[in-house]
Order: structure tokens, then sequence, then C-alpha cells
């Protein structure tokens, strides 16, 4: 990977993240994405899809994959994304995501991608059956921040990795095309207790669409009966909690709770202990349930009245696109001139 200092970039700052239609959407995405993504669209200019280009590198059934993309958009909006100041998309809705991966594809070097942790557990054990765009997948995540020449991308701790990624794409990119600060070197902003949400099941598992148990999760879909049992159900310990969050070290199930708990609260897990220390998990557990329940009852309330009017989500995702993709051209067409494109006059 290239080692040189980057000048500093001096364009404007831009936001822009996404999340995959591949499953239900969990407490995980909200705490490490969907909450940031708000919060930040009333500071810097914002760009929010919804990856379906990603999803495809797995299967997924062609008659429910518009539906999926709806309840993303469903989610986003539900979690306070406002249309009038956000750019809300479907990545595939714009051309330009996929016609920059090909040439970030011929700029990325096999070995960077050898390195890429999320391809090797998804592949598991028999990587020569994945799909090659599950071997690309972070070149397109690269293609989709750089096409915006996104400047910050909140995102949870899973995608730190791709997101060095981009930033050595971005650099390579600039210096084999002459072309210095020509793309930010964007930053992942993956702040909080919320940044790396762990299964309710294994405090040493990250929560996931994937894992089997749906116990192991808090669903945004979820209702507040749910998200009540599975707090009761949630693994944990004998132990009281301690004062200090060092004391919390080899105690993964109690620590990812407390986390959940500060995150949900906007506060430190310090402050939490401040609070509960010398409490059980039969005091605590309760008291985390409603405050769970107290957050996203709404969130999938409103995802549910959301999904009961589909054309109004499409009218988001069908304006978010155009501007998206009157964002995203520009930037196309100086690549095109940087890599010697053919052109008219050129
Ligand atoms: P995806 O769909 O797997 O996850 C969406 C977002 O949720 C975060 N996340 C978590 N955060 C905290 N704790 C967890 N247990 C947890 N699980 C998931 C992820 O970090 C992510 O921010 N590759 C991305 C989608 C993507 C993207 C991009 C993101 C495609 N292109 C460009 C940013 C910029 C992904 O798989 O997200």
């Amino acid at each position: 990977m290239t080692d040189q200092t980057p000048a500093p970039y001096t364009g404007s700052q831009r936001v822009l993240s996404g999340v995959q239609p591949s499953g239900a959407l969990h407490l995980g995405n909200y705490l490490g994405a969907l909450v940031k993504f708000a919060r930040l669209q009333h500071e810097i200019e914002t760009f929010i899809f919804v990856a379906d280009l990603h999803a495809i590198t797995a299967w997924q059934e062609p008659a429910k994959l518009a539906d999926q993309v709806r309840e993303i958009a469903a989610a986003y909006l539900a979690s306070g994304l406002d249309p009038a100041k956000a750019t809300i998309f479907p990545q595939s809705a714009v051309g330009a995501h996929a016609e920059l991966a090909w040439v970030l594809n011929c700029v990325a070097r096999l070995g960077w991608l050898d390195r890429m942790t999320q391809f090797k557990e998804k592949s598991g054990q028999h990587k020569e059956r994945a799909s090659v765009g599950l071997y690309t997948y972070p070149v397109l995540q690269a293609a989709d921040i750089l096409i915006y020449k996104a400047t910050q991308v909140p995102v949870g701790e899973d995608q730190r990795q791709h997101l060095e990624l981009t930033r050595d794409i971005a650099q390579k990119f600039n210096h084999d095309f002459g072309a210095e600060n020509f793309f930010p070197l964007p930053e992942a902003l993956t702040q909080g207790p919320g940044a790396r949400v762990m299964s309710l099941r294994d405090g040493s598992a990250k929560m996931s669409k994937s894992d089997p148990s749906d116990n192991s999760r808090l669903n945004l879909l979820d209702g507040v009966d749910a998200i009540a049992q599975k707090i009761r159900k949630a693994k944990t310990d004998a132990a009281p909690l301690p004062e200090t969050i060092h004391e919390l070290a080899d105690r993964p199930e109690a620590l990812n709770l407390v986390g959940i708990y500060a995150a949900l609260e906007d506060r430190t897990p310090a402050e939490v202990l401040v609070e509960f220390a010398g409490q059980g998990f039969g005091a605590f557990k309760p008291k985390l349930a409603d405050l769970a329940a107290a957050r996203l009852g709404p969130v999938g309330d409103e995802m549910r009245r959301l999904l009961g009017d589909p054309a109004e989500i499409d009218r988001v995702l069908a304006a978010g696109a155009e501007r998206a993709r009157a964002a995203a051209e520009p930037t196309l067409a100086e690549v095109k001139q940087l890599v010697g494109f053919w052109g008219p006059g050129r």
C-alpha cells in the first residue's frame, strides 16, 4: 500500500453511507449506523443509499428484492432521516457507482483484497464457490464513497477495514493519474458505544442479520413484547455490575448490555455503571428492556406505517436517485477524463 503523506483535501465535506437490503435490520445497524445518519444530516450534506448492488453478492430472491429495498428506506425514514435534508436512494438507480467501481477494480491490488477479513468470514470454507462480486465487494464500496467525494462515512466498527481500503484506493488513484487531492481520503465515523453491538446470546460474536438464532438480536420490526422477552433471555452472568468498565473486561455479555444501555441513552458506559454498580441483572434487565422498547418501539411502528404506503417510499427513492445521479455524474466525467477514455474532442 502507498505510504506518502497526502496533502489536505480542500473540497467540501460530505457524508455518505449505506445499508444492505439483505435481511432484517437490528439494533446493531440502528446504533452503529442509522442513528448517526439522522444526526449528521443536520451538520453536513448527507447521501444515504440502499446497497442493493452489494446485497446480490449473495443470492437474493428477485421477487422480494425491491420490497427489501423499501424496508431499508422505511427504516431510514423511521430513524429520523429527512428526505428534504438527506439524499436517500437505491444504489442500483445510480449507474455511476458500478462504472466507477470498474475503474477502481483496475486500481486496487489483489493483495489488498486478499487481506479483507469480511470476505474470509462471508465466503467461509468454500471460497471458490463465493461470487466474484463478493470478492470485489469492498471496491464497489470504495466507489460508493468516492463517486460523491465523501469525506465522512458513518459505519459500525466492522466496516473499518473497508474504509482503510477505500483510502488506499483513493490515494493510489490520485497518484497514478497525477491528480493530487482529486479524491479525498474519507474518514470512518465509528465513535460511541453502539459501534459494535454484540449478540445477545454470545458476547464474543457480533449482532448480525445472518445469525440463525433470532434471539441473538433485537430487530427493528420486533414488537415491544418480543424486545422485552429477548432481553430477559439474553445471556448474562451471576455477578452484580461493577463500578468500572475495566472490571467488565472478561464479562463480554455484561459489557455488551451495559454498552447497549449507554448507546440507547446517549451516555457513556461509565455513566451507566455509576447508576447500576452493585445491582444484579435481575434489576438491570427490566430497566434495559423498558429503555429498548421505548427507543425501538416507535421506530418499528413508524416503519410499519410507512410500509403501508409503498408509493410514498418510492417517491422518496426516485427523487433521491435523481439528486444522487446529478451529484455523481460530474465525478464520473472527471474520472473518465483522467483515465483518458475517448470523448468528443478528446
Ligand atoms: P451492513 O448492511 O452489513 O450494515 C449496515 C451498517 O450497520 C453496521 N453494523 C453494526 N454496527 C454495530 N454493531 C453491529 N453488530 C453491527 N452490524 C452491522 C455496519 O457497520 C454498517 O455501518 N458494507 C456495508 C454497506 C455499504 C457501505 C457502503 C457502507 C456498502 N457501501 C459505503 C458505507 C459506505 C455493509 O455491509 O453494511
